[in-house]
């Protein structure tokens, strides 16, 4: 069975998704609203990093505390939307290694084409999260995962700004093992396959290109 998708319903996301939406938000702004989305989501998202205690001495006492301990961290963000996430995830990591997925969907089929992809040479032994801020028919963060599980990643998270029932659908059908954090869930995809109501095209949005 597939893991239930996390939905964030924290108000500071809430309040800035709608921020994102509005189409009289410039790319700077954008930009910034990005970053500060990803690194809200991924606080979320790294709630369940195991933990072991050690101890220390405080300017009082020596005491025992918790650091995180185990697996490390890789960011793969799927380019080019998801490039503008990942400084908000290294401001809360920033030892996570990040790896590039490059890939677009052509306009006349909306399938992903690859065109990129490097990843840390240990990606097998970390814990690794897919960013990318619009899911829309999945095709896109299917093919990202399934590049990553071909080189042995093992443990993956997907973390999207926005997400479309189509692609929640199609991406826990095809990877159940995947859990998925979305900002928000829209209602459905028009017919050039852009999330309703969404934010537009996040990637043109973002640099400022169209
Ligand atoms: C966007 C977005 C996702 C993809 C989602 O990228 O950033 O990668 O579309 O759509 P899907 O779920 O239907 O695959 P786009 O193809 O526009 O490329 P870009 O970021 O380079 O502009
Ligand atoms: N990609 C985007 O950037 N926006 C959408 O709504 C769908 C795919």
């Amino acid at each position: 069975m597939a893991l239930t998708p996390f939905i964030m319903d924290h108000p500071l996301i809430q309040h800035k998704i709608t921020l994102l939406r509005d189409k009289n938000t410039g790319s700077k702004e954008f930009r910034e609203l990005i970053n500060e989305i990803a690194m809200l989501m991924c606080y979320e998202a790294t709630r369940d990093l195991p933990m072991k205690e050690v101890e220390i001495e405080t300017p009082i006492c020596m005491a025992k505390s918790r650091v995180i301990s185990g697996r490390k961290l890789a960011f793969v963000p799927i380019l080019r939307a998801g490039l503008g996430m990942v400084d908000g995830m290294l401001a809360l990591v920033p030892a996570a290694k990040v790896g590039h997925i490059g890939m677009y969907r052509d306009h006349e089929t909306h399938m992903p084409v690859e065109y990129y992809c490097k990843l840390p040479a240990d990606i097998q032994e970390r814990d690794v999260i897919v960013l990318d801020p619009m899911l829309a028919t999945g095709g896109s963060a299917i093919d990202a995962i399934n590049q990553l599980k071909q080189y042995g990643a093992a443990s993956i998270k997907f973390l999207c700004i926005i997400a479309a029932p189509e692609g929640i659908e199609a991406l826990t059908t095809a990877h159940p093992d995947v859990q998925l954090y979305c900002g928000a869930l829209d209602d459905h995809l028009n017919e050039n396959k852009y999330i309703v109501p969404g934010l537009g095209d996040a990637g043109d949005r973002i640099f400022g290109t169209k």
